[in-house]
Order: C-alpha cells, then structure tokens, then sequence
C-alpha cells in the first residue's frame, strides 16, 4: 500500500510539471486534495485502523497532502510568473502613435477677454478684486450715494431677495449696527469699490470683473452679464489720469493705436463729475470697424463705457477722507467688449451652452493673452 502511494504521489507530480495553465492544476487539485479526491478517500480508512496503525499511518498521510499542495502552489507560482513575463514581452504602447482623437474644451470668450483685461490691468499696477453676487442694498446702492428714494434705484430693475431674508448689522460690527439692508443680486461691480476701501483703505489701484444681475431681457440684454469695474484712489488723481488710463487700456485691448475716445458729460451718482466714453468707428465694406476719428464723414461714435471723478460722498461713505483722497472709477460690459473685439452679434449665445458656438468663439487653453505675445492672439 505504502508504495501504490508513493507511486501515485509521483505520477501526480509528474503530471503537474507537465501541465502548462491553470485550468490543469486545478483539476489535479480537485483529483487529489478534493473532497472525493483520492488523499481523502485514503484519509477516510485512517478510521478502521489499529490506534498503532493510526499513529503511523495518519502523519504519512498528512506529510503526503503537504507535498502535493506545496508542489501544487509552486507549480501555480513558476506558471503565473510566465504568463506575466510573456504579457510584458508582448503587450507594448506604442508611444510614438498620435494621441486619439479627444473631445476638446476651450475658453469662453467672456474668460478669454476678463484674462485678457487682467494682464493689461496687471501692467498698469492694478490688482483684481473681487465681491459677493449676494449683495446687500448699502454697497450695491447707499453707499454708491443712492439713497434709498433715490430714482437711480428704480432704473436697475433689481432682483430682490424677499424681506424677510434681510440683515440686521450685529452689535459686534464697527458699521451701522442694527441697521436692516435688504439682499438683492448686485445690479453692477461698483459695490466691490466700496468694498475695496472699506476694507484696505487708500491707495488703491483695482480691477474687479464679476457677474452682474438685472431683471431685463432681449438681444442686447440677458438677466446675467459681466462687468468690470475700475477704481483708483490715491492723492491729486484728475480727470486726465482717466482719460489716459482708458486710452491706454482700451488701445491695448483692441489692439489698434488709432483708437479714439470721447468723454461726453454725463450723471451717475457715484462720480462727478461723471463722464460716458464712446469709442469712435469707420465704415468697413458696410460693417463697423472700431478705431478712427468720429466726427469724420462715414464715422460715428459707439457709447462704451461709464466712468468718473469718485464722488467725494461716496469717498466718505467707504469710511476715507475725500479731502486726503480723490479717484477715478470706470464701468464697462465685458460681453459687450467681446462681442465687439470677436465680431458675436447676438449676447443670448453667450449664455445658451450651444457646442458649436464655443467651439466657433472659444479659444483654446494655450491662447494664454500676454503683453508681449498680444493679449488677443488667436493660436
Ligand atoms: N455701475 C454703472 C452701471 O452699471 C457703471 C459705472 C459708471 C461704473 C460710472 C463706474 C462709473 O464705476 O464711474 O451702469
């Protein structure tokens, strides 16, 4: 009996070495260590032995199973370890292949032109600085010298939050406290001038982009748009600082030295005096084309943006003295500017998601808007 064992024992082996996958180990396995393998049935008979006979017999056995299963994990180790050799021989990524075709994002014009007004801002020294869309009724209108009965209020066509989502100034505040203001969506960035000099004080040389909201609606106006808001306080700053700080950046943006601009006279609460800049065009076969004087035959004046002397209440109201401290500001629609640079005519499409109008306007994520490489370069 001991040698048919033996004998078995080393016919399983053999046919182990010879198997070449898997799927045979397993099958001797079962054969041989499963539960009507023949080691069992052998195990089996362990029962009606002598206790002398069992003594022997029982750890031959188990020594029999151990050597069948240790050389069944080896066998299954040396087979795995060739099929990983032949996979890495085998399965190679070419990386010379061009990349397969991926679906491409780009830059909404809007981000495009607000990079674009960073980096032009940047190099005038102007920071960006932000404000909440949120916004409560003392920065986006009192403090902006628009008292609550005042008219310019009801121009703005406000989306107000109900009443009683109103704040009350807490005791712990070094404002007003106590007082109620009323939540609305910011009808413009001018809060964020507010802001600014509430919380860094003078000197202050910012740019703030945002969306803005306001309750109007067709092909020139969409509820939502974007503004960008400029505002310099510093000491002795005149009307000529802001013409030429306009010229300057509106030159850059455009990209054309032959921009010319008009300051009319105009109103706003927050400035005075206040003044509304338009931005001189020529007929091109049939088509405006920004730049050249005006007033010339086949020329005309687009109005563009609104700007000011900072209005020394307003000044006051942010907590500065208007005496020690003067300043321009400016206003202007960031999709207006784009559609005039990129040639869109209707604003609606900015806002629809349409696939095929980004990918006919947007840039792409290397058109990084830089002075030196121009802040406009479409790759
Ligand atoms: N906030 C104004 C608007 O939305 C635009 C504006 C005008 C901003 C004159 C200014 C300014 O800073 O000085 O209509």
């Amino acid at each position: 009996m001991t040698s048919d064992n033996e004998q078995k024992i080393a016919a399983t082996l053999e046919r182990l070495h010879g198997t070449q996958d898997l799927a045979g180990i397993e099958a001797i396995r079962v054969e041989a260590l499963g539960k009507q393998g023949w080691l069992n049935q052998l195990m089996k008979t362990l029962g009606k032995m002598s206790p002398e006979e069992r003594q022997v017999e029982g750890p031959r056995l188990q020594g029999m199973r151990t050597r069948i299963s240790e050389a069944l994990d080896e066998r299954k180790a040396t087979i795995e370890a060739a099929e990983l050799e032949r996979r890495l021989a085998t399965e190679v990524l070419d990386l010379t292949l061009p990349a397969p075709e991926a679906p491409a994002g780009s830059v909404h014009p809007v981000s495009q032109v607000m990079d674009e007004l960073a980096e032009i801002f940047a190099d005038l020294g102007f920071s960006v600085a932000t404000g909440p869309e949120i916004e409560d009724d003392w920065h986006n209108f009192t403090a902006l010298n628009m008292a609550e009965t005042h008219p310019a209020r009801a121009m703005h066509d406000t989306f107000y939050f109900p009443e009683s989502d109103a704040v009350t100034i807490p005791a712990s505040s070094s404002e007003a406290v106590g007082e109620k203001r009323r939540m609305l969506l910011r009808t413009h960035t001018s809060p964020v001038q507010i802001r600014a000099m509430v919380e860094q004080g003078a000197p202050i040389r910012l740019i703030a982009p945002g969306r803005v909201y306001r309750s109007d609606s067709d092909a020139t106006h969409t509820p939502m748009f974007h503004q960008i808001e400029g505002l310099v306080i510093d000491r002795d700053i005149h009307l000529g600082h802001l013409k030429w700080t306009l010229e300057t950046f509106l030159k850059a943006f455009f990209e054309r030295e032959d921009i010319v601009l008009r300051l009319r006279p105009s109103y706003f609460p927050f400035t005075e005096p206040s003044v509304e800049v338009d931005v001189g065009w020529r007929d091109v076969d049939g088509r405006r084309a920004l730049g050249g004087d005006g007033d010339a035959p086949g020329h005309g004046w687009m109005e563009l943006l609104g700007s000011g002397m900072v209005n020394a209440r307003v000044i006051e109201f942010a907590g500065l003295d208007p005496q020690e401290w003067q300043g321009f500001a400016f206003g202007v629609g960031v999709d207006r500017l784009a559609m005039l640079k990129y040639g869109m005519d209707d604003l609606r499409a900015f806002f629809d998601g349409d696939q095929r109008w980004l990918a006919h306007y947007g840039f792409s994520p290397f058109d990084q808007p830089t002075l030196s490489g121009g802040v406009g370069a479409r790759a």
